[in-house]
């Protein structure tokens, strides 16, 4: 039995399966209409979403399972005082896989410690939101095609973006990636992920301030929102929440080929003027999301259609 906690517990080589299959079921649905039938997947978020939640749900429908689960903490008896680890137990008596979302970061790894069905982290507070990474990486390979040598740059809260953290960890493991890291000072990407992924694998990165500085040189440009549910300061996330506003003008001097990429919600940071440029591709990422979830659920649940 598989979780998926982070990132890494994908190798390389079934991250390449899991695009292969989504790639399939975009040209054979019909091939895979029934495949979870009599199969259940439980979303527990006790964290609001509206893409991660709605595209696991409608991965597993669009396979031919069911859905239960809730969609706040204060629906559930966590608001009772009940843990994540017995809610989950509890759970898994209901369903056969379960995707969750918790504030508290590791919730999904302490979870997975007692689950006898597979754990999905539908993000973890600020640490990691792996399965928006498997919809950032198959984003990235349909646009340019492949997986590796390009210049991409992360821009906006860095510090506290779980779904930066995932994709930075994601792609230290191609080749030839240039990192560039756009953030205020107080929104750099934490100590550990320089520690733990940049340094260990000698990846170059820079750390810049100016988007406009950078913007000629990159590939796919990674906006990020400031996430004020992080911020212990009203203040500080008032003072850092427009640092970034990306608008039609400011894409002059970027490459043709560029691909903008969002894990959204947005709230400022992409004027929606650029919504209409060819190179945003923000809404196709949350379409690719579900395909990768949906070839998620199909190897977790170990379950293959007659090619
Ligand atoms: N990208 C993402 O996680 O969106 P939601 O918060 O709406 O699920």
């Amino acid at each position: 039995m598989r979780h998926l906690i982070n990132i890494t517990d994908l190798s390389v080589a079934e991250i390449e399966e899991l695009i292969a299959t989504a790639q399939d079921i975009i040209q054979n649905g019909k091939k895979y209409a029934e495949v979870c039938k009599g199969k259940k997947i439980a979303t527990l978020f006790f964290e609001p979403s509206t893409r991660t939640r709605l595209s696991f749900e409608a991965a597993m429908l669009e396979l031919g399972g069911s859905v239960i689960g809730f969609s706040s903490a204060e629906s559930s008896s966590a608001a009772k005082g009940e843990t994540v680890t017995d809610t989950v137990r509890t759970v898994a008596c209901y369903a056969d896989i379960i995707a969750m979302r918790h504030p508290k970061e590791g919730a999904p790894l302490a979870a997975s410690k007692v689950s006898p069905v597979p754990i999905i982290n539908a993000g973890d507070g600020g640490h990691n939101h792996p399965t928006q990474t498997l919809a950032d990486l198959f984003t990235i390979y349909r646009e340019k095609g492949r997986l590796e040598n390009f210049t991409i740059g992360f821009c906006g809260d860095l510090k506290f973006g779980r779904t930066v953290h995932s994709l930075i960890t994601a792609l230290s493991r191609y080749r030839n990636i240039n990192f560039i890291f756009i953030s205020p000072e107080e929104l750099r990407i934490p100590d550990y992920i320089k520690e733990d992924t940049l340094w260990k694998n000698k990846l170059p990165y820079i750390e810049v301030e100016r988007l406009e500085d950078v913007m000629p040189q990159l590939d796919i440009l990674y906006m990020t929102r400031v996430q004020k549910e992080r911020f212990f300061n009203e203040a500080d996330y008032v003072r850092l929440k427009d640092s970034y506003i990306l608008e039609p003008s400011k894409l002059a001097n970027a490459k043709k080929d560029l691909s903008v990429l969002h894990p959204l919600p947005r709230v400022n940071e992409i004027s929606h003027l650029v919504d209409s440029d060819p190179r945003a591709c923000y809404f196709k990422q949350v379409l690719n999301g579900k395909y990768m979830r949906m070839a998620l659920i199909l190897k977790l649940l170990n379950l293959e259609v007659d090619s």
